[in-house]
């Protein structure tokens, strides 16, 4: 495509404003630009964190002559081929970057264009442009930036300390790197590599999840790409790809929530807001899972021309983009069921090392973690067994098998239950190795579960009392309850006041096995106190069923024989959700042989 100056009523329409703040806006420019030009290959180099000197060098299509004289002209770009703002499908659209960097640093350009005889160099100083020369150079485009804000001393008073301009390099690059795995991207300061992100291989690329996963795993890390779930939805002409981390793989913000539209990596509240929604059931409101998300949608739905450095778009239709990943989102970690990251063993791992704190090689996960995903769940458990039973789990009639039967239950992905550690954590052996639930935290995320959708499907089933249970509490806490006794009905609850001082418990939720219904109430009535009025219980649900949870049959502290320990087992493997409980901490810790015999020096 030829490049041309744009028309002034086109330029008009542009949204302007500064391109080149620091160090990583005009390099986020260049590797844009060389991206657009069809590169293989792009090559950063920085010198003082960019202050200095910032070289992007590319094997793209490169610039004739003539090209070269207009690239650095104001509104010049071979990316608008007819006027039209609504159908971008490059990076680059308004012509304004190199301009824009040749007017705040010392910048010279040398290109060869694809097939011709020989290259060209144009410099252009604070703004004022040289003449186009003979050059040498074998393919593709070498830009230079030197001496950035010589002309403009006072912009340089805003840059930081040379690591951080160095850091907010490498986050442009890698932003865009994530979108284009197809490249191979370095990037050198002071002669140190900090970047190198190897292009994948042409047979990895013939299978494009595969490519998009090998590179997430380079920019956000082996963890990221062990421990998530593909995404893939489409809504009216939306479509949605990517990858979400399972739950127990959280950070302490969202700078590891990526979303890119049409290949554009950009910064977008709505993406955020988003993923808090899918994910609000299973993590704590400070910890953030790690996303990357891609958006594909017709050009006419999305305005990329709203924000001077094309950060942010707008969306046609915003709500269905938000529901789209909401909905695709959800739907994934519902399907992982009870996976819990794999991360939570290499921390475990770790810890039984003598001397600690060094982080073991990554457990050999891939297979089973995915034979899990994959696993048929049982039939949901909600009608049978624990919901009926109050005696509490009434698992699969089987005895436990002896230690050196092969047990039928090692070829479920939790395991058979072998054993009952301080009456708190289930030990199980697996086709290749040990798990450990924490009962109690596997319980709670049960009870939360089952709850869930017994409201969903109309109403938690109740057990009427034998002998009603009478509970003395002080006045307050009666009224209190009193005043909530039609919700806590609706959760399995039914209790009225008797007398002033107590209150009397008629039925109870089925699903909650035997129960300390005194100890229940009492608490309930104080968290009332604590929560207010303001929020119903649904909205409660998580602490209600934390409570509700902590005085069931399964709490820490009770003993379970193998059937019930085992029938705990096979509905995890049946729950969604039940990898981690309602704060994203895991519910069991899963230890591979391999890495166990590594801990005993066995391999
Ligand atoms: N590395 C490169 N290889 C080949 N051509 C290039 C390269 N960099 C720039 N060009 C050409 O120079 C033109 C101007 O580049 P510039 O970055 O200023 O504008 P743009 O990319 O068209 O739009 P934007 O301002 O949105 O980036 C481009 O349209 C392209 O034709
Ligand atoms: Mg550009």
């Amino acid at each position: 495509m030829p490049i041309r100056v744009l028309p002034s009523t086109v330029v008009n329409r542009i949204a302007a404003g500064e391109v080149v703040e620091r160090p990583a806006s005009a390099v986020k420019e260049l590797v844009e630009n060389a991206i657009d030009a069809g590169a293989t290959r792009i090559e950063v180099t920085l010198r003082d964190g960019g202050r200095s000197l910032i070289s992007v060098v590319d094997d793209g299509c490169g610039m004739s002559a003539g090209e070269l004289d207009l690239a650095v002209e104001r509104h010049a770009t071979s990316k608008l081929p007819d006027d039209d703002l609504t159908h971008i499908a490059t990076l680059g659209f308004r012509g304004e970057a190199l301009p824009s960097i040749g007017a705040v640093g010392r910048l010279t350009i040398t290109s060869r264009r694809a097939g011709s005889d020989g290259a060209w160099m144009l410099a252009v100083e604070g703004g004022a442009k040289g003449a186009v020369q003979p050059a040498a150079l074998g393919a593709g485009t070498r830009v230079e930036l030197r001496d950035l804000f010589y002309a403009t001393p006072a912009r340089l008073k805003f840059l930081k300390a040379t690591r951080t301009e160095v850091d907010h390099v490498e986050d442009a690059i890698n932003r865009l790197a994530m979108a284009h795995p197809e490249i191979g991207f370095t990037l050198m300061d002071d002669a140190k590599p900090v970047l190198r992100l190897g292009a994948a291989t042409a047979d990895l690329l013939s299978d494009a999840t595969a490519a998009r996963l090998a590179r997430l795993a380079q920019v956000m890390g082996r963890d990221f790409a062990d421990n998530a779930l593909p995404i893939d939805a489409a809504r009216d002409g939306v479509r949605l790809t990517g990858y979400i981390g399972l739950p127990t793989l959280h950070r302490a913000t969202a700078a590891w929530q990526f979303l890119f539209v049409n290949g554009r990596p950009v910064r977008d509240r709505l993406l955020q807001g988003a993923v808090r929604g899918a994910y609000q059931d299973f993590l704590a409101r400070d910890r953030h899972p790690m996303v990357a998300l891609f958006l594909d949608l017709p050009a006419e739905l999305v305005d990329v021309n709203v924000h001077p450095t094309k950060a942010e778009v707008r969306f046609r239709d915003a709500a269905l983009v938000r529901g789209l990943i909401v909905g695709a989102a959800r739907h994934a970690l519902g399907a992982a069921g009870h996976r819990a990251a794999t991360t939570v063993a290499g921390a475990a791992l770790a810890g039984f090392r003598p001397g600690g704190g060094e982080r073991p090689p990554m457990p050999s996960t891939g297979l089973l973690h995915q034979a899990m995903a994959s696993f048929a769940p049982l039939a949901p458990a909600a009608s049978r067994g624990l919901a009926e039973e109050r005696a509490g789990f009434a698992g699969p009639a089987a005895p436990p098998p002896a230690a050196d039967d092969p047990a039928p239950e090692a070829a479920y992905p939790l395991g058979a239950a072998r054993a009952q550690l301080h009456e708190t954590y289930i030990v199980a052996q697996t086709a290749d190795g040990i798990v450990i639930v924490d009962q109690h935290a596997a319980h709670e995320r049960l009870v939360y579960e089952r709850m869930k959708r017994a409201l969903g499907e109309g109403g938690v089933a109740r057990q009427g009392l034998l002998i009603p249970e009478v509970v003395e509490l002080e006045e307050a806490a009666v009224a209190r309850l009193a005043a909530r006794a039609d919700e806590l009905a609706e959760l399995g609850l039914v209790l009225e006041p008797f007398g002033p001082g107590a209150v009397v418990v008629r039925e109870a939720p089925a699903l909650l096995g035997e129960t300390d219904l005194v100890g229940l109430v009492r608490d309930l009535a104080d968290e009332l106190a604590e929560w207010g009025a303001a929020l119903s219980l649904r909205e409660r649900l998580e602490e209600v069923c934390g409570t509700l949870a902590c005085h069931g049959s399964v709490r820490a502290g009770r003993r379970l024989n193998p059937p019930e320990m085992n029938a705990l087992l096979r509905e995890m493997e049946a729950t969604p959700h039940s990898g981690q409980c309602n704060h994203g901490r895991p519910t069991y810790v899963e230890l591979k042989l391999d890495d166990i015999e590594r801990l005993f020096g066995r391999r």
